[in-house]
């Protein structure tokens, strides 16, 4: 058991206040630690007195990070345990105080889906989702596939950041999921941005997030704030209303149950919080023909998929699941909504 969750510490670690507090403790930037300096009137009891502070620090700032992490199964905050027998680089194993399910992680990413780590049992998900679990498509994600969105109205993801940013700002300092992030392309601009204190880069897709992480590596983007989760969207591994934002790019129409996926959105968001969403939008055909919406329903039934909402479908989705304020944008099939849990 302890060699199979040997490498569960090396993800929360990768963070690097956690591989090396002493980087963090030797920052000389914070005014608190500046004041300490001129306040002490010895050297010794200056280093002590920084030492000291820093540590409190540091350990707050590593909890706080720990505690947003939750068991998908009993939604309780995980724990880091400092395990000596594990083969983890840095003794860490991520466990579940309620049930005890220790989760695993590599290199990569934590493992934080329900059926993570079990030997025998898989279970295949629906088309939309299983298509961008392949190399292929992961592969390609960001090299063409993306890029022909702007056919159906997407401004590009540049420009779909800056919108997004607006809805944003109540959330500025807080923690960010970038709900089924795929290959990362917004988790890395919010990651580079200095937004937020943590950037939580979520997908279902074990390749989506193998391809993230090489592009953080090639764009050499720090680790310091940015985590990297494998979850289903409809079982989030937080804590309820414990994030302050959820950003979810052209995912909406990928989900097998958009309501049970706002749902959860919904309940891991404080009061306050504001979810914000990119989509394509199908009310460009003519709302008024029932048979639509009947071939519509029978498509999704066969195919266990869903398709296209309309804007009205959208709004009452984010109602139906406790959120308030909904607004959008449109340009043809493209949509950027969002809409915040009360206060
Ligand atoms: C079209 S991509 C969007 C990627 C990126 N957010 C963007 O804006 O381009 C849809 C993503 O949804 C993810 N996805 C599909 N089903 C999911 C599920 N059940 N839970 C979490 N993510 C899921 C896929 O793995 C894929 O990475």
């Amino acid at each position: 058991m302890a060699g199979a969750l040997g490498s569960v510490g090396a993800v929360l670690p990768r963070c690097s206040f956690l591989l090396n507090p002493s980087r963090t403790l030797m920052r000389p930037t914070k005014p608190s630690l500046a004041a300490a300096i001129r306040a002490s009137p010895s050297p010794t009891t200056a280093t002590a007195t920084i030492g000291a502070n820093a540590e409190l620090a540091l350990e707050a700032k590593v909890e706080s990070r720990r505690n947003k992490l939750a068991c998908p199964i009993c939604y309780y905050p995980l724990i880091t345990k400092n395990d000596q027998n594990s083969a983890s680089t840095y003794g860490y194993t991520l466990e579940c105080n309620s049930c005890k399910k220790a989760y695993l992680n590599n290199e990569t990413y934590i493992d934080l889906t329900v059926a993570g780590g079990s030997e025998d049992y898989s279970e295949t998900m629906p088309a939309a989702t299983e298509l961008f679990r392949t190399p292929l498509v992961s592969y390609l994600y960001e090299r063409g596939w993306r890029q022909n969105f702007v056919w159906g109205g997407f401004p590009g993801p540049e420009k779909e950041f800056e919108m997004a940013k607006d809805y944003l700002k109540p959330t500025i300092g807080g923690t960010i999921v970038d709900a089924s992030c795929g290959s990362g392309l917004f988790s890395r601009l919010f990651a580079k941005s200095g937004m937020y204190s943590l950037v939580i880069a979520l997908d279902f897709s074990e390749n989506m997030l193998r391809q993230c992480n090489e592009f953080i590596k090639q764009e050499n983007i720090s680790k310091e704030n940015l985590i990297l989760v494998r979850a289903d969207i409809s079982r989030l591994p937080f804590s309820s209303s414990s994030i302050d934002a959820v950003h979810a790019g052209a995912a909406i129409h990928c989900w097998p149950s958009p309501s049970t996926a706002v749902a959860e959105i919904s309940r891991v968001l404080r009061p306050g919080g504001v979810f914000v969403a990119t989509t394509f939008i199908l009310d460009i055909l003519p709302s008024t023909i029932p048979v639509l919406k009947t071939v519509r329903q029978y498509f999704a039934q066969a195919t266990s998929n869903t398709i296209y909402l309309s804007e009205g479908e959208l709004g009452d989705l984010c109602r139906a699941c406790g959120l308030v304020n909904f607004t959008c944008v449109r340009s043809g099939p493209f949509v950027m909504l969002s809409a915040s849990k009360p206060r």
